[in-house]
C-alpha cells in the first residue's frame, strides 16, 4: 500500500505538465484502450496533444489483426525516434516512447530487443499499471515491460472519472468483454487478449450511466466476443448481453445500444428475443461468417456449420424483420478450394448483406492455420477477394439504394457541411444529412430518406419534433 502511494507519487512527478500523444491502430477497443490510457495519465499531470511532434510521450497502441503489424509497428517507430531526436536539439526534454496494445503483447521482447529506445512495452491487460511503469520509466532511465495477464482486471483500476469515448459526447463505446477462448485457426486475439472476461454489470452500469450524464445517446457495447457477455450481477447471477442490454436501455437518455463484434455460437435465444422487445436494439449486427463452406469453417475451428449460420439470421431476421447485416469474410484460408469459395459466394447471395469486411487469409506466426498444409496461392487470393468483394459491393449498393422513399429515425449528432443542415446516423449507421435546426442536435428525428450520395443519404425532416 505505502509502496503504491510513493509510485503514485513519483508518477505526479514524472508527469506534471507534460503533453501526450496516443496513436491508435485497429479495432475499437483500441479506441476505447487509448482514451482509457488518456484517462489514467490526465491526474498524472499528462495532457492529450494532437501532433506527435508536440508530445513529450508518445504512445502507439498497435493491433496485430493484419498483415506486417510487427514490421509496421517498428516503421512508426523509427519515425518516432527521429521525432523524439528533433525535438531534443530544440531543446525539450526526451520523448518517452510506449508500445501498447496487440503487438506489444505478442512481441514486447522483439521490440524492446530491435528497438532499444522504447521505454515502456505494455499489454492490452495491464493499462492500469501505466502510471506505475511511468514512475518506473523515469526513475530507472530503462525500458519497462509488463505483458502480463493479471489476476486483477483493469476495469477494477481505471479512473472513475473517465472522459467518455465520443464523437461530440453523443455516441460512445464501452468495452464490457475482453479476450476469446475460441481460437480460430487463423486469429491471434486468444493469444494477444488472452482469455475471455467480462466485466460486471455494476461497473458496465455505472459508466454507461455516467455517459448519458455527459450527454451521450448512443451506446456501443464492445468486446472480441461481446455475446459471450457473463459478467457478474452483483446478486450471485451471472448476467447476459440481452439482460445486460435492457438494464443500459432503463437509463434515461440511452436510446440507442448496439454491440460487437459477435460470435454465431453465442447468439443465443435470450439475445434473439432482445431484439424483438428491446427497441434500443439497433436493427443492424456485426455477425462474422468467414466462410460459407462447412469444411472451412471446420478446419477454421468456428464451431458451427453454414447452414447454422443460416439459422441464426433466419431467428434474428423473424425476430426483427428490419435487421440488415454485416460480416467479416476471408478467402484463401489454407485448403479452401473452388468449391469452398463458391460455398461463401452462395451463401452471401442467399443472405445478402448491408456492409462486410473482407480479407486474404494471411499467416500469423503461432496460430495453427500458419502451418497448415494446402495454402492457397496469393494470386488465387487476389481473385476470389476481387469477386467476393465486387458481389459484396453490390449488395452494399442495393440496401442504401432501397433506403430512399423510406423514413428513418436519425440520430442528429453534428451540423452538417452547408449552412443550415444538420447530419446524423441512421439505426444503419448511414450517415444522413437534412436541413435542420441545431436544435435537433442530440436528438432522434423521423427523416423521409430523399437522395443517396457517395458516402452518405440525404433526406427531409418528417416533422421537426423530436421522436421519443
Ligand atoms: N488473415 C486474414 N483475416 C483475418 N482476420 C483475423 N485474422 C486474420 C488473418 N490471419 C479477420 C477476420 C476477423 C477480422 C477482425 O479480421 O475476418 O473477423
Ligand atoms: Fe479471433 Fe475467432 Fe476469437 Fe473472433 S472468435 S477473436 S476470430 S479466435
Amino acid at each position: 500500500m505505502t509502496s503504491d502511494i510513493i509510485r503514485q507519487e513519483e508518477a505526479r512527478e514524472a508527469g506534471t505538465g507534460k503533453t501526450l500523444h496516443v496513436i491508435t491502430w485497429g479495432c475499437q477497443m483500441n479506441v476505447y484502450d487509448s482514451a482509457r490510457m488518456t484517462d489514467v495519465l490526465r491526474p498524472l499531470g499528462y495532457r492529450p496533444v494532437e501532433a506527435a511532434e508536440e508530445a513529450d510521450m508518445v504512445i502507439l497502441n498497435t493491433c496485430h489483426i493484419r498483415e506486417r503489424a510487427a514490421e509496421k509497428v517498428f516503421s512508426e517507430l523509427g519515425r518516432l525516434r527521429k521525432l523524439g531526436e528533433e525535438r531534443r536539439a530544440a531543446g525539450h526534454g526526451r520523448t518517452v516512447i510506449a508500445v501498447a496494445g496487440c503487438v506489444a503483447q505478442a512481441e514486447g521482447e522483439e521490440i524492446l530487443a530491435r528497438a532499444p529506445f522504447v521505454d515502456i512495452v505494455l499489454g492490452p491487460q495491464t493499462y492500469h499499471r501505466l502510471p506505475e511503469m511511468v514512475a518506473r520509466a523515469a526513475r530507472a532511465g530503462g525500458a519497462v515491460i509488463d505483458t502480463d495477464f493479471p489476476a486483477e482486471t483493469k476495469f477494477d483500476f481505471l479512473p472513475a472519472e473517465a472522459a467518455p469515448q465520443t464523437d461530440g459526447n453523443l455516441t460512445a463505446f464501452l468495452t464490457i468483454q475482453e479476450g476469446c477462448d475460441k481460437f480460430c485457426s487463423f486469429c491471434v486475439v486468444p493469444y494477444t487478449r488472452g482469455a475471455e472476461t467480462s466485466r460486471p454489470v455494476a461497473s458496465v452500469l455505472a459508466e454507461a450511466r455516467r455517459m448519458a450524464a455527459g450527454g451521450v445517446r448512443e451506446i456501443t457495447l464492445l468486446g472480441q466476443n461481446v455475446n459471450a457477455y457473463h459478467g457478474e450481477d452483483g446478486a450471485g447471477g451471472v448476467a447476459t448481453l440481452a439482460s445486460l442490454a435492457a438494464e443500459i436501455a432503463a437509463i434515461p437518455g440511452i436510446g440507442r445500444i448496439r454491440y460487437t463484434t459477435s460470435h454465431p455460437r453465442d447468439v443465443d435465444q435470450s439475445l434473439i428475443d432482445a431484439h424483438r422487445d428491446n427497441p434500443a436494439l439497433m436493427p443492424f449486427l456485426h455477425l462474422p461468417v468467414q466462410s460459407g463452406s462447412d469444411r472451412i469453417l471446420k478446419a477454421m475451428n468456428r464451431g458451427h456449420t453454414a447452414e447454422e449460420y443460416r439459422d441464426v439470421i433466419r431467428r434474428l431476421r423473424d425476430a426483427r424483420p428490419d435487421l440488415a447485416l454485416s460480416s467479416d469474410f476471408i478467402v484463401g484460408h489454407p485448403g479452401e478450394t473452388e468449391e469452398d469459395f463458391e460455398a461463401t459466394m452462395r451463401l452471401i447471395r442467399e443472405i445478402s448483406f448491408a456492409q462486410a469486411f473482407s480479407f486474404k487469409y494471411s499467416p500469423r506466426p503461432g496460430t495453427p492455420a500458419a502451418g497448415a498444409p494446402l495454402q492457397v496461392d496469393e494470386a488465387v487470393k487476389d481473385r476470389r477477394l476481387q469477386a467476393l468483394q465486387a458481389l459484396l459491393r453490390e449488395q452494399q449498393d442495393a440496401f442504401n439504394a432501397d433506403m430512399i422513399g423510406r423514413t428513418l429515425p436519425v440520430l442528429f449528432t453534428a451540423r452538417g457541411r452547408k449552412p443550415g443542415q444538420i447530419a446524423g446516423r441512421s439505426p444503419y449507421l448511414q450517415a444522413v444529412h437534412v436541413d435542420g435546426p441545431e436544435t435537433l442536435i442530440g436528438q432522434t428525428a423521423p427523416v423521409l430518406i430523399t437522395q443517396r450520395n457517395s458516402n452518405s443519404l440525404g433526406g427531409v425532416l418528417k416533422r421537426e419534433r423530436a421522436c421519443a
